[in-house]
């Protein structure tokens, strides 16, 4: 396994051989959703690099930039057994030298949800993955379902700006007990990570009203909500029926394939999650 720490060696990496790359951009701190992504890549191409890099771009001042966790080490020894080819760790200011200034915007899709709870941050992540995409010129790149509007925010850039690269959106990887596999999961007590795997019960028994027939939106959202309110050590951030293609947010009845998606805060930890209604 190679180790990279410039957009050049990643580059040369790439173009040492002509036949297909896929790439996977994580933040580190893996996972089993992350080296899921990692393992279907390797199954899809003739190579896989995958990057390991927190992002300073995209968490706003408030946010957990410094504390999030790092692990270099279980990383690269998690990616070595999973058989990747090439590691991107690059450096704050490899990506950001002084006097940086260009950043990439895409409307539209990433306003609302975590558009408007966290300003800038989609900016940031369309910036770096831009930025990751041109120096390893994959040939596919393997996104969570999980960060859905993340998805849609790069699938758009993606078409956009015509870039030459098929983006693959793969299933939400969770615990046995249904909590979304998060690298930010570690932040909870015992007794919240206990009491989280509420927000995919209440996703799910959205999911039996809507398979049941209901389509009135403030219906589904009200039962979500009312799961969630039942447990006291959670507090929803937003809870959000939209458009599964625009996100626009659905009022009154849903005709469309529509995306259930929500932000629900332990303490000071949001955990995101969502599901797919269709
Ligand atoms: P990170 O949170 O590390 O996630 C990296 C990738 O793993 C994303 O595509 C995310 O959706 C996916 N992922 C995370 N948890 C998952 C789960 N439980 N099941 C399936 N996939 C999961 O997302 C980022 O990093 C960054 O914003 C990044 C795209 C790397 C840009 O900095």
């Amino acid at each position: 396994m190679e180790i990279l720490h410039t957009p050049a060696a990643l580059r040369a990496w790439r173009r040492s051989d002509p036949g297909s790359a896929g790439f996977v951009p994580t933040m580190g701190y893996l996972h089993e959703g992350h080296l899921t992504l990692a393992r279907r890549s390797l199954a899809e191409n003739a190579r896989t690099a995958v990057s390991i890099f927190v992002n300073p771009t995209q968490f706003g001042p408030n946010e957990d930039f410094t504390r999030y966790p790092r692990d270099e080490e279980r990383d690269l020894r998690l990616l070595r057994e999973a058989g990747v080819h090439a590691v991107y760790f690059p450096t704050p200011a490899t990506m950001y030298p002084e006097g940086y200034q260009t950043y990439v915007t895409v409307d539209g899709v990433s306003r609302g949800l975590e558009g408007d709870a966290r300003p800038g941050h989609f900016r940031g992540v369309a910036t770096v993955v831009l930025k990751l995409f041109n120096a390893c010129e994959p040939t596919r790149a393997y996104f969570g379902r999980k960060d859905a509007q993340q998805l849609r925010v790069l699938r758009r850039m993606t078409i956009d700006l015509d870039l030459p690269i098929e983006i693959v959106p793969c299933d939400i990887v969770r615990e046995a007990d249904g909590l979304a596999m998060s690298s930010r999961n570690v932040y909870l007590t015992p007794e919240q990570r206990a009491a989280a795997p509420v927000i995919y019960r209440a996703l799910r028994a959205a999911r039996d009203r809507w398979s049941a027939g209901e389509r009135d939106a403030s219906a589904l959202r009200e039962l979500v909500a009312a799961r969630i309110q039942a447990e006291p050590l959670a507090a929803i951030d937003y809870i959000s029926l939209a458009d599964d293609d625009t996100l626009e947010e659905i009022e009154g009845r849903a005709v469309r394939p529509a995306l259930l998606s929500l932000v629900v805060k332990f303490g000071a930890t949001r955990l995101l999650d969502n599901i797919e209604l269709d």
